[in-house]
């Protein structure tokens, strides 16, 4: 049985053995890297620097709550803007993995920018384990590169420390419960951001669309999941698909994108079933979406699928 007690005192030991100096550690305000910097801020101090890539691919509202997270934590914070630069490299890229390895190669350089001003020479990163195994390390099939496994850039002249390396997502959460961490019970959120929830071209305009239908999703699910209609889902979000349908909208004839709505049950996501979310929570969703996004968005689909044979993620 796991100890999340034990895990803790023997990670913040292992992190002292295998530094020697000053680290940084990518940071997105995710459960998995908000606990990898409190063990690494606990065996490093002030030896240790946090930076937050703001990519331009974040969640509504993301950029500011991760400085809030910080802002009382004694670790210190770094914010790169990198928005530019983001959608600057992932101009016409619409392979997945090639958007993956993009996004990973673009992170591992801003990183060492940052690693070298501060004098570091050690990288902490949140990886756990369905990342590796996943991104067909050691011997597993492949099923994508998540960018903080695959993705990595080989010449990378940094140290990888990786304290949650052999953790699934319900014991970080243990982990996370037990050092008082507030994002403990926050959803998932993928390593690539938005990227991989925009099937259309990477543009700041079709980013601003996804992020608004995420946005909706999550809090009409949120809503809904406070009353007797329905229990929170393990993940829920959108996607943005380039198909595009002809609809009718205020000014006449509307010829917009598709957003899928994605709602997911899980443990550890390995494997995933479709959750069964009320008909009229996806109504409502779904209107909301479109009185919001109608000019770019003529039609809201619900997917159905479980894990395998699909991903959670659409790439
Ligand atoms: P998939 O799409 O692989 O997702 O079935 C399983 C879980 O992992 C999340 N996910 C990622 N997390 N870096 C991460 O840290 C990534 O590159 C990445 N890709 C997917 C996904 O949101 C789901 O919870």
């Amino acid at each position: 049985m796991f100890d999340p007690v034990k895990f803790i005192d023997e990670s913040i030991e292992s992190i002292k053995k295998q530094t020697n100096g000053k680290a940084i550690i990518a940071c997105s305000g995710g459960v998995d890297s908000s606990v990898a910097a409190v063990l690494a801020g606990k065996a490093l101090g002030d030896n240790l620097l946090a930076v937050f890539v703001d990519t331009g691919l974040m969640r509504k509202n993301e950029p500011e709550e991760v400085e809030a997270m910080f802002r009382d934590s004694g670790i210190e914070l770094r914010t790169v803007d990198a928005s530019e630069e983001y959608f600057q490299a992932l101009k016409g890229v619409t392979d997945p993995e090639k958007k993956r390895k993009t996004i990973g190669e673009k992170f591992i350089r801003i990183f060492e920018r940052e690693a070298k001003d501060f004098g570091a020479k050690y990288l902490v990163q949140g990886t756990i384990a369905p990342d590796w195994i996943e991104s067909g390390v050691d011997g597993n099939v492949k099923i994508k590169s998540h960018h903080n496994v695959g993705g990595l850039p080989e010449d990378m002249d940094m140290v990888l420390v990786e304290p949650l390396r052999n953790l699934y997502k319900d014991e970080v959460r243990q982990v996370a419960r037990e050092l008082g961490i507030q994002s403990s019970e926050r959803q998932p959120f993928p390593g690539p951001g938005l990227a991989v929830r925009c099937l259309a071209d990477i543009t700041p305009e079709n980013i601003r669309i996804v992020r608004e239908a995420c946005h909706i999703v999550e809090d009409e699910v949120m809503k809904a999941s406070e009353g007797e209609n329905m229990v929170l889902p393990w993940q829920y979000f959108a996607v943005l698909l380039p198909s595009r349908s002809v609809g009718v909208s205020k000014s006449g004839r509307s010829y917009g994108m598709t957003v899928v709505i994605r709602a997911v049950e899980s443990t550890d996501g390995m494997t995933a079933l479709h959750s069964d979310v009320p008909l009229q929570v996806l109504n409502g969703i779904s209107k909301r979406i479109t009185d919001t996004l109608g000019d770019d968005v003529s039609r809201v689909v619900y997917d159905l699928t479980d894990k395998p044979p699909a991903t959670v993620e659409w790439e």
